[in-house]
């Protein structure tokens, strides 16, 4: 049983072969965090939590007779409100009285085998109940009657815990959740360095790493989505970790809307770490007998560097956070007619495209945004999921027909959530969207958000949506969303209960999804946002990819790539190769450069083929080729970081390994006369098996410690090689 309760100790102890989490019941009252880290086999110095001799500004608990015990000083599980705990905490509430004090004390547990569904949220999951064990422990405030259950489920053979937690109004009059989040994780040091993903439209998910700093900090979204601006991860490392040795704690939330991830340092150098939904323009009033899920939170520890930690991320969601028919299968090589046409074409061009894509292998042929009502430019027709027969003038069924008669598979470009003030439906509709009667509401790209926390609302977008995917054999859809809450309310809901809204709309959308996913198992979904403005965890559990930003020049992906596969494998993350000149940034990079990031990930084109050489066609086909021949590796194995291109644009490199050998990709971003030689030491090989690696048999264990010379060669700006090795059997 990898979880134990320990009735002397009073202490839970959750643990596989690599990780240890164990709690304490303190005081009899109180649930405390004790350790967190590379397995233990037991913990005896029980209570040892530390003590404080003079309490005035670290107040004691009433009930207690124990004058040294603070909650101030107190690493915990369930920290509340108020209550000598002057640290941030799991949960806020208002009560009846008009008052928030809340003091969680423990209750009872059960320890049960597999993972309990999180009802209607996205959630890492089991196939078989022998995967993972999961402990409920309930907590209560004896006055307030508000029960928190904290769930943590620890899996057999990954060093993976996920938590979550729900709140329960177990009192006679209704209570309002003014802050409810999913975990609280408290270690007794603030040796760490804080590692995040900051970013902007086209610019997602830029790596960033700097000491834990004393106080408050906070990494967060209030756009209604989990955004741009910051990814809903945290990684916490020892200073001297790196990619290849040391500790990390990951932490993920799984979750598309609005969250909160703060650190918290406090004097004694102790660290809070609180996951969840951002409280702000957050209310959940809670009837008697209510309960508020929130969401769940993987946590990943590793004593091995970052890049295991991140496979251990990509594992887990490959095989246990991905559902459906593509989870397990090779994707297929697309072309996307965006940057080609952007709105400008009509049946004859998107046919020309396609018999050119098909000559050089392309596999699948996505129609982006333009193909319905009147939508010529960005300003209208969102919501008028009706063909526009001004540009396909015999209809959309008849130019998939002929897609699929030229061997392509066919998808289609929908913004299912967004409406347009030019479009029949608004004008159908004008209270549909989030908004707030009578207030002025703001534009984002001259959309507004159509209200999927109202059902009539989302049951009309779906019915829209399956009119076509019923009659049209459509195998992929590319689902876009890109433009953030503002103004947020929603016609028709009580005034108490109006700051629901935003998490409504996600609950509303996962429902949605599910439900489409589920009517059409055979179409491959991909998850986007104006790039990847809610490419995270939660989406990956309807839509096993993602496009990985509208930002696709070669070096600009270089580094969205590398630190988007710190929480998502390479197969989640699609990767276009494009135009020179950029059409986002305007710099010139070579094909091969080009194609070389690109095939790092889930490989698509958006290229104008008609304005290419004969001798980059032939390049390109060529690299399909070798895409092809090399996808299971690149999509299904285990993938490192070797070279950070953050680290001076001086170089970038990856690496792909399997059973029979693997590909390091390899870029020189600015070069130098007279350069420097870099050797690059490879990882993860057997140390005593032999690789052929250019035209020679090297040991793994060479190819690890000296590595091999990669740069002598390359001549330019923005070079690239890639090269493969087998493993000699
Ligand atoms: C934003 C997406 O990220 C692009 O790829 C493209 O689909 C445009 N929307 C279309 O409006």
């Amino acid at each position: 049983m990898p979880i134990t309760y320990d009735t002397t100790k009073k202490q839970f102890h959750l643990f596989n072969d690599q990780v240890s989490y164990i709690m304490e019941i303190v005081e009899d009252l109180y649930l405390t965090q004790v350790y967190y880290g590379q397995r233990i086999t037991s913990f005896n110095q029980s209570s040892s939590f530390p003590r404080i001799d003079r309490s005035s500004f670290s107040p004691n608990p009433q009930q207690l007779s124990n004058k040294g015990f603070s909650l101030n000083v107190c690493l915990q599980e369930a920290p509340g409100y108020n209550n000598g705990d002057y640290r941030d905490g799991l949960v806020a509430a208002t009560y009846s009285d008009g008052t928030k004090a809340t003091n969680l004390l423990n209750q009872d547990y059960r320890i049960i085998p597999g993972k309990p569904k999180l009802d209607g949220l996205p959630a890492t999951y089991v196939v078989d109940d022998q995967e993972a064990t999961t402990l409920l422990i309930n907590l209560s405030d004896p006055y307030r009657h508000l029960t928190v259950t904290l769930s943590y489920t620890i899996y057999e053979k990954r060093s993976v815990i996920t938590k979550s937690t729900s709140f329960t109004n177990d009192s006679k009059t209704t209570l309002t959740l003014n802050r409810a989040l999913s975990a609280c994780v408290d270690f007794p040091t603030a040796e760490f360095d804080v590692i995040q993903m900051p970013g902007d439209w086209a610019r997602e998910k830029q790596l960033h790493r700097q000491t834990i700093m004393p106080g408050l900090h906070s990494l967060e979204s209030k756009r209604g989505a989990s955004g741009v601006a910051q990814q809903p991860f945290i990684a916490l490392a020892d200073p001297k970790t790196d990619d290849k040795n040391g500790e990390v704690y990951g932490f993920h939330f799984v979750y598309s809307g609005n969250f909160k991830i703060s650190t918290e340092v406090d004097p004694w150098q102790q660290t809070r770490l609180l996951i969840g939904i951002n409280p702000f323009n957050f209310g959940w009033t809670l009837k008697p007998g209510e309960s508020f899920q929130a969401p769940e939170v993987v946590l990943v520890y590793e004593k091995n560097g970052l890049n295991r930690m991140s496979q251990t991320f990509h594992n887990l969601y490959r095989e246990r956070l991905a559902r459906g028919k593509f989870q397990y299968e090779e994707r297929p090589i697309l072309i996307n007619n965006w940057e080609t046409t952007y709105f400008d074409f009509n049946e004859a061009k998107l046919l020309t495209l396609a018999d050119d894509a098909k000559k050089l292998g392309v596999e699948l042929f996505v129609l982006d945004d333009g193909w319905f009502g009147k939508r010529n430019s960005d300003t209208t027709s969102l919501g008028d999921w009706f063909v526009n027969s001004k540009k396909l003038t015999h209809g959309l069924k008849h130019l998939v027909d002929q897609i699929h008669n030229k061997g392509l598979k066919f998808g289609l470009w929908f913004k299912p959530e967004m409406v347009s003030e030019a479009s029949d439906l608004f004008k159908e509709h004008p209270d549909w969207h989030i908004h707030i009667d009578g207030y002025p509401t703001s534009l984002g790209r001259n959309q507004l958000i159509l209200d999927f926390s109202r059902k009539e609302v989302r049951d009309a977008i779906f019915e829209r949506m399956t009119k076509i995917l019923d009659t049209v054999p459509i195998d992929y859809i590319k689902w876009d969303m890109n433009r953030n809450m503002t103004e947020v309310g929603s016609i028709g809901r009580d005034s108490k209960e109006q700051l629901k809204t935003s998490h409504l709309y996600m609950l509303g959308l996962y429902e949605f999804l599910e439900k489409l996913t589920t009517r059409y198992p055979n179409i491959l979904f991909e998850n986007c946002s104006g790039g990847a403005g809610r490419f995270d965890a939660g989406m990956v559990y309807y839509m096993p990819q993602s496009w990985t930003s509208d930002n696709t020049d070669a070096v600009e992906r270089l580094k969205i790539q590398y630190s988007t596969s710190f929480m998502f494998p390479p197969i989640m993350m699609c990767s276009h190769i494009s135009e020179s000149p950029n059409h986002q940034i305007g710099r010139q990079t070579n094909l091969n450069t080009r194609a070389t990031v690109a095939m790092a990930g889930n490989l698509g084109l958006m290229l104008d083929l008609k304005h290419q050489t004969d001798a980059d066609l032939a390049i390109l086909k060529e690299d399909l080729q070798w895409y092809k021949e090399h996808r299971n590796l690149i999509q299904f194995g285990n993938f490192y970081r070797l070279l950070n291109p953050y680290d001076h644009d001086r170089y970038g490199a990856f690496e792909f390994l399997n059973e029979d050998g693997g590909l390091i990709y390899f870029v020189e971003i600015l070069p130098q006369a007279s350069k420097p030689w870099l050797r690059l030491k490879l990882q993860g090989l057997e140390a005593n098996s032999l690789y052929e690696i250019n035209h020679q048999k090297l040991s793994g264990s060479e190819l690890m410690n000296y590595g091999i010379y990669m740069n002598t060669d390359l001549f330019g700006d923005f070079q690239s090689k890639l090269i493969e090795f087998k493993k000699i059997k």
